[in-house]
């Protein structure tokens, strides 16, 4: 039996200051670059979330030597495609598209045919969206279900440049295929739909060889192959996307403030920002630092009446892909009826999220209309829960489970949510602070 979360209370009023853990993103990229790189790198505050090491306990099945201190990972790499492993390898990306997908770009030069399996929400899936481009580097694909794990890999003689084009705003598919670029001999040409660019910033940073031309719409990325890059430090700064759940918490809280300390603010990343400030959510981003390309900053929020509806620009849609369930709470307590669009993504995420969020909202009294691609949300600022809730079966999607908390939380009624496990994938401390809010202790 799962275990659940049992909320029949909204939270208390809090005014405190909190630390988030490490960003996701970063630190899969952190660990999969320090895999290739010559020497021992060090992450720290790296997430230690299930997404983080099992991506370090695949790198560990690749002969990569890593390990956990107590403040730091640390991994020790011995060069691009060095990798040391037997025939036939299994690695487990478990819940992780990020993990599945970026480390298939690093295994498009293996000599040894390779399986990557998920757990049950990774293998619903799309891998089509990556095994294409990767082909046409010369990788051959072996699976029974099509276009899902698990799926083999196995890579030419020599792998050839390509030209790709990358319409979905997808950063995985982007990311893959600048991996697979870095160790291929020539010039890749990518053209992608924005989408967030902590890859090309990291490929900066570690001085290779990389020309980014970009336009509204695309990036135009460059990529010549290399021999190696240098071992590298990297402090993870806080995930916006775990951040978001405590910013909305907070605007659709009573009297109450919150300080989110030194979150990443990567513009590819912040159009929750714009978003809920375009609602009439109170939000100030101070302290502004440059970090290795990245942006930091401290994230201050407070409670915030009289939220407006928002017909949603889809050019902040890659920017807030993460973050729309919990976006659509913030819709839920609007006055008017607000508009989301050309979201069909949404629906390749752990679990299919527009329909879910949508759901969830039913099931809490509000009006939405949804297609496959959009959803209409119909606010009410008074809304008030008649009936009790049961949130289950939604593919364990950690988003799905910390919506629901929230929304409990601040829109009161009683709700029962399951697979409080989920949380795990990205966000293992989400409850702990959910409880240091409550409680007196100022932290
Ligand atoms: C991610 C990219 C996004 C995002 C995911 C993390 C990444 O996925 O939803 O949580 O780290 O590159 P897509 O690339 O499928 O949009």
């Amino acid at each position: 039996m799962s275990q659940f979360l049992r909320i029949n209370k909204k939270i208390k009023s809090f005014n405190k200051r909190i630390s988030i853990e490490g960003d996701k993103s970063l630190s899969i990229r952190w660990a999969l670059l320090a895999s290739q790189a010559i020497g021992k790198s060090r992450a720290y505050k790296i997430l230690k979330s299930e997404d983080v090491l099992s991506t370090i306990n695949c790198l560990k099945k690749l002969g990569v030597k890593a390990k956990f201190k107590n403040n730091y990972c640390e991994i020790i790499g011995k060069g691009l495609n060095s990798y040391n492993y037997k025939n036939n390898l299994i690695l487990n990306a478990g819940n992780s598209g990020t993990l599945g997908r970026l480390i298939l770009g690093l295994l498009v030069h293996s000599k040894k045919k390779i399986k990557i399996i998920g757990d049950k929400s990774l293998s619903k899936r799309d891998f089509s969206r990556i095994s294409k481009p990767l082909e046409k580097f010369g990788a051959k694909f072996y699976s029974n279900k099509k276009n899902k794990l698990p799926l083999s890999i196995m890579g030419p003689e020599k792998t050839v440049p390509i030209n790709y084009i990358e319409n979905k705003g997808s950063a995985q598919c982007k990311s893959s295929v600048m991996l697979a670029a870095l160790n291929t001999k020539g010039t890749t040409f990518i053209k992608a739909k924005k989408s967030r660019n902590h890859t090309e910033l990291l490929f900066q940073y570690l001085k290779v060889p990389i020309k980014i031309k970009k336009t509204k719409k695309f990036d135009y990325i460059k990529i010549k192959g290399i021999k190696k890059i240098q071992s590298f430090n990297y402090t993870i700064p806080a995930d916006i996307s775990s951040s978001s759940f405590f910013i909305v918490l907070t605007a659709l809280s009573e009297n109450s403030r919150l300080l989110i300390k030194n979150v990443n603010i990567n513009p590819t990343r912040t159009g929750i920002i714009k978003i809920l400030k375009s609602m009439g959510v109170k939000i100030l981003i101070k302290n502004k630092k440059n970090y290795k390309g990245e942006k930091i900053a401290d994230i201050f929020v407070k409670s915030s009446k009289n939220i407006k509806a928002i017909n949603c620009p889809p050019s902040l849609n890659s920017s807030s892909i993460d973050e729309f369930l919990i976006i659509f709470l913030v819709a839920a307590r609007a006055k008017g009826i607000s508009y989301f669009k050309e979201l069909s993504e949404l629906n390749q995420k752990e679990s299919p999220r527009l329909s879910w969020g949508s759901k969830i909202l039913n099931m809490m009294g509000v009006k939405t209309k949804l297609t496959n691609h959009s959803i209409k949300i119909y606010g009410d600022p008074k809304l008030k829960l008649t009936k009790p809730i049961k949130i289950k079966n939604y593919l364990k999607d950690h988003r799905i489970f910390m919506m629901s908390t929230v929304a409990a939380l601040t829109f009161g009624g009683e709700w029962k949510i399951y697979n409080l496990d989920s949380i795990k994938s990205s966000f293992p401390t989400f409850l702990k602070i959910i409880k240091d809010l409550n409680g007196k202790k100022k932290i």
